[in-house]
Order: structure tokens, then C-alpha cells, then sequence
């Protein structure tokens, strides 16, 4: 069994913890300090602040910006539902906007849905893939909007040379446990603005995570990099194939992550020593990601590649495909070995628009993770050329 994902580490990833956990390291903060310089070195903006999650960090920045109860927050709709719901929560109002061809949030539509409320648009670089972000930014001057970018699945594209996260007035990334890089979790704001970075240094409680936290968080990455391995996964994907099955699994997954994730905006000296260690090596896995989206690209026929600006690096967190009957096709692999992932799966649609729900329905992911063979890619490429003639 191929898997379409694996949990991101590194060589000696679990001696690092089990010897973080030991030592004391979990309370160093000249790590964290280090980490930030690098990390703000590495986007090119001036702030770095760790959050415990992508979404914690989301909401530190939507807070930060004096946002009032009602207030509108654009969002692409094809993208994480939860940081929707987040949005609501917070009494804002979220607003929807389609995506085109390359997944992201269409520059086009977005005029149609700003109003006298419209506070921010988040620019979302969906599967590692940089949004329009100069035609977003043009559309928002004047208007008082600000702009944050997700740069969740993006860590390390580029467009022109500036990486993402540097474009907006703040923006976030994630380090989960199957990102481009895992420090078990947590995740990061960027932003030139020292106001804004003031601000959330203020509204951050800079409460210590606990040892037992961090353990609880190691636990659940160790079983779900077991899960995950080539003889448990197979028999965990065809569990998937079947409905009632797909959402006890989906349910149980996410109530692990919720319940390893800290509700407080805190993050630890080990988790940055992790970052620390896979930042450094960040152009290799880039490369690594690099090539095997080539091989695809340069071997499927009948499908619609994954469509990218001329000037931009696309980080490949995901490699996604567009096909009819995405999901028929992702079965019929599954008989092969070949683990793909289909609907929602792979993203959520948040309203009825058309052309979203069509792209939501022909996306397919293909296995794309550090260290993928290339004679597994070469059998993947075959089986779906199979499938299509
Ligand atoms: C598009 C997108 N944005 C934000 C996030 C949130 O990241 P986290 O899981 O660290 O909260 C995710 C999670 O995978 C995501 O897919």
C-alpha cells in the first residue's frame, strides 16, 4: 500500500523528543527566540510569533485588527471549513468567494462580495499553491481591508522570489504533524507591522506548555506515523471506502488532534528545536517535493495538472488532480495498493457556489510526501493513465 501522506520527520526526529522531554529543553526560551529569527529570516518579514496551531494563530491575527462584532472576512470557498466556523465564533461574518482553476480564491469574483463590512480577505495559497496576491492586494487598497495570507500548506513558495507570508498584513502557517515541517503540532504568524505584532505580543498569553501536553502530542503523532505505515494503512483506507466507517475514523481523528492541541497560545523550546532542525534542511525537502510533482506532471495524461503563475514556486504540500469521477478513480486505485484521497477529503466546498462544487468533486490526491520511490510514482502514473484511456 502506497499512502497519499506520511507524518513528516526526520532522522533521529524521536531520539530529538525523547531527549528534549529528558533534558528540561521543553522550557528553553533562547530556542524559541532562535527559531523566530530564522523563521522571520527564511519568509523575509521582520515578526514571528508561535501559536500552538495554524487556526489559534488565524484568530490572534483576526483579533489583533479591532475588528468590530459583524464585520465581514472574506475567504476563498474551497478551503478548511473549521477557520469559517472560527471566524463565526468570534462574531464575525464570514463571506464566501469561488475559486478558479488553480484552487485559490478567484480574483475576479471578490469585488462582487465586498461591502461598507469587509474587513479582511483571507488569501489562501491552497495546497502549497501562491494565490493571485498582487491582483488581491489591489483590490483591497483603498478599501480598508486588510489582507492575511494562509501559507498553512505554503511553507517555503514563493512568487517573484518573496515567499508567501510576507505579502500580506499578517500572515499564518502551520507546522501539524504531516505539514511541511511537524514540530507536533503549533504554527506561526508573520508580519512586517510592528503595531500588529505589539498588539497580538500582548493578547499572547505566554502561558509554558506542559511536559505532559507535549507527551500527549508526541503520543498521537507516534500512532498516526504507525497508522500510516504501508501494512496498518491498508487495511485503515479500505475502513475509509465506506461512509458510516469514514466518519467514526474522520470524528476520532479529529477529536485527537483537538484534544492535542493547547487551547492557550503557547508553544515550547522543543517544538522550536524540531523547526529549528527541518527549517535548515527546507530547500532539500523543496527540491525532494519538486521532483516528484515533475514526474507527475510530466507523465499523467487526460487529467488537469495542478495550474500554477508563471512566477510562482509551488510548495507541493499536496499534489492534486483533476478528473470525472474522481472518486470511482480513487477506489479503483485503492484496489491496487495506491491511496488517493477525493472530495472532502482532500477540501471542503463552504457554499453552493457551481464551479467550486465542480472543482471540490474532480480533485484527487495523489501520495506526495518526503522519500516517495520513484518506481511507486512510475506504477501510480501507469495505473491512472490506465484508468483514463
Ligand atoms: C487551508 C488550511 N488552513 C489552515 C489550517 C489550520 O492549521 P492547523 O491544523 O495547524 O490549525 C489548515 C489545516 O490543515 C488548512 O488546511
Amino acid at each position: 500500500m502506497i499512502p497519499r501522506r506520511k507524518v513528516t520527520t526526520y532522522k533521529g526526529f524521536w531520539l530529538d523528543i525523547l531527549k528534549g522531554l529528558i533534558s528540561g529543553m521543553p522550557d528553553q526560551d533562547e530556542t524559541i527566540d532562535l527559531f523566530r529569527k530564522i523563521f522571520s529570516e527564511y519568509i523575509g518579514v521582520k515578526h514571528t510569533i508561535f501559536a500552538s496551531s495554524g487556526r489559534d494563530a488565524f484568530i490572534l491575527i483576526l483579533k489583533a485588527l479591532g475588528l468590530k462584532k459583524g464585520d465581514e472576512v472574506i475567504f476563498p470557498s474551497y478551503t478548511l471549513k473549521n477557520l469559517a466556523e472560527l471566524t463565526e465564533n468570534a462574531g464575525f461574518k464570514p463571506v464566501f468567494v469561488p475559486v478558479s482553476e488553480d484552487f485559490n480564491i478567484n480574483p475576479a469574483e471578490i469585488k462582487n462580495k465586498i461591502t461598507e463590512r469587509t474587513r479582511v480577505i483571507v488569501a489562501t495559497h491552497l495546497f502549497g499553491n501562491p494565490c493571485r496576491i498582487g491582483e488581491i492586494k489591489s483590490i483591497a487598497l483603498g478599501r480598508n481591508i486588510d489582507i492575511i495570507e494562509d501559507c498553512a500548506h505554503a511553507l517555503g513558495a514563493d512568487i517573484d522570489g518573496k515567499r508567501v507570508g510576507s505579502f500580506g498584513r499578517a500572515a499564518f502557517f502551520s507546522f501539524e504533524t504531516r505539514k511541511i515541517i511537524n514540530t507536533l503540532g503549533g504554527g506561526a504568524i508573520t508580519t512586517n507591522d510592528d503595531e500588529l505584532f505589539s498588539h497580538i505580543l500582548k493578547e499572547f498569553k505566554k502561558q509554558r506548555i506542559s511536559k505532559i501536553h507535549l507527551i500527549k502530542k508526541a503520543f498521537f503523532c507516534l500512532v498516526e506515523q504507525i497508522v500510516l505505515l504501508p501494512a496498518f494503512w491498508s487495511f485503515f483506507a479500505r475502513l475509509l471506502r465506506n461512509t458510516t466507517m469514514k466518519s467514526i475514523i474522520l470524528k476520532l481523528y479529529r477529536a485527537a488532534h483537538t484534544t492535542s492541541r493547547n487551547s492557550v497560545y503557547a508553544y515550547s523550546g522543543l517544538q522550536a528545536y524540531l523547526g529549528i532542525k527541518q527549517l535548515d534542511n527546507i530547500e532539500k525537502y523543496h527540491r525532494n517535493r519538486s521532483f516528484i510533482a515533475k514526474l507527475y506532471n510530466n507523465n499523467l495524461d487526460n487529467s488537469i495538472i495542478p495550474l500554477i503563475g508563471k512566477s510562482s514556486r509551488h510548495a507541493y504540500y499536496c499534489y492534486i488532480i483533476r478528473i470525472k469521477d474522481a472518486s470511482i478513480i480513487s477506489s479503483k486505485l485503492l484496489e491496487y495498493g495506491i491511496d488517493t484521497g477525493y472530495g472532502d477529503e482532500v477540501m471542503q466546498v463552504l457554499d453552493d457556489n457551481k464551479a467550486t462544487k465542480v472543482i471540490h468533486d474532480q480533485a484527487l490526491e495523489l501520495p506526495m510526501y518526503k522519500g516517495l520511490k520513484i518506481e511507486d510514482i512510475k506504477m501510480i502514473v501507469r495505473r491512472i493513465n490506465e484508468l483514463l484511456e
